[in-house]
């Protein structure tokens, strides 16, 4: 019997195609899947990237909260016109200790994976407690209720420990010293070297323009602060990665 024939066989009993179906669809469903389990091949190693600061920790849990990620994607795609608009395409290694992640299906604003540095602390601040005032156009909603609000300090070692559990690598000496790391990044007066040394890049000082408080606006500001900054595109390549 030829190939064609047995096809043709094949073709014509319902039972025996849904079984041949079902395996080739198991085969290439392994060879597609299997090898993302392990992750480590699968991200690059990328100089830079660490774990979040306590205190950028916070205010990522504020941007998750206030659901900035409905109006803000943080993926910038490798083509021309968002490179251009956006800077290097992001990494998969930049957003490896994200849980969940924040990339994003929507952008009435814009992205913001690389908005860290773009702007002042006090840009920031007047942004987010009314945007139209240094953007008479925009449409994004006001949030200055995040400068009156103390900034939760008490569950930041738990959100720590939490993120430890499903991979990130948070030390015992991190654990430890959260809560003073929260406090230190925001304080102007502060010995920051112990910050400074666990969590390289952090943006360290007051954020929201009242250094004698510890506020939400503080922490959300010093997360936008650091977005994209960490990985110097100006020494990485690809191919030194892949090797
Ligand atoms: C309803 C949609 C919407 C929501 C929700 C929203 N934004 Fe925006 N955002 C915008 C728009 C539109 C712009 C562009 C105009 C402007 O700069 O205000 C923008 C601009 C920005 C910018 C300036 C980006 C740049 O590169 O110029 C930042 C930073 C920002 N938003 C942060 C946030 C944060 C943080 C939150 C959550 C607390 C948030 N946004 C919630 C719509 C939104």
């Amino acid at each position: 019997m030829s190939i064609l024939a047995k096809h043709t066989k094949l073709e014509k009993n319902a039972s025996l195609l849904l079984v041949f179906s079902f395996l080739a669809v198991t085969v290439g469903g392994i060879v597609e899947i299997a090898p993302l389990f392990y992750l480590e091949n699968t991200i690059e190693k990328v100089k830079g990237t660490r774990p979040y600061s306590p205190l950028e920790l916070a205010g990522r849990n504020i941007y998750i909260r206030e659901g900035c990620y409905v109006c803000h994607s943080q993926m910038i795609r490798p083509f021309r016109d968002e490179v251009e608009r956006y800077g290097h395409y992001s990494l998969a290694a930049e957003s490896q200790y994200d849980h969940p992640f924040q990339w994003g299906s929507k952008r009435t604003g814009p992205d913001l994976a690389r908005v860290g540095g773009r702007y002042s602390n006090e840009w920031h601040t007047a942004h987010l407690k009314d945007p139209r005032s240094v953007v008479p156009e925009s449409i994004m909603p006001p949030y200055s209720f995040l400068a009156e609000n103390e900034l939760r300090i008490e569950d930041v070692e738990a959100h720590l420990t939490a993120n430890r559990m499903v991979g990130v690598p948070y030390t015992d000496e991190m654990l430890e010293n959260a809560e003073a790391d929260l406090a230190a990044q925001a304080d102007p007066n502060a010995d920051t070297s112990g910050v400074k040394e666990r969590y390289p890049k952090a943006v360290l000082g007051d954020f929201d323009g009242d250094p004698l408080r510890l506020t939400e606006m503080d922490a959300l500001v010093a997360y936008l602060q650091m977005l994209g900054t960490l990985v110097d595109f100006s020494a990485y390549e690809p191919e030194q990665n892949l090797r």
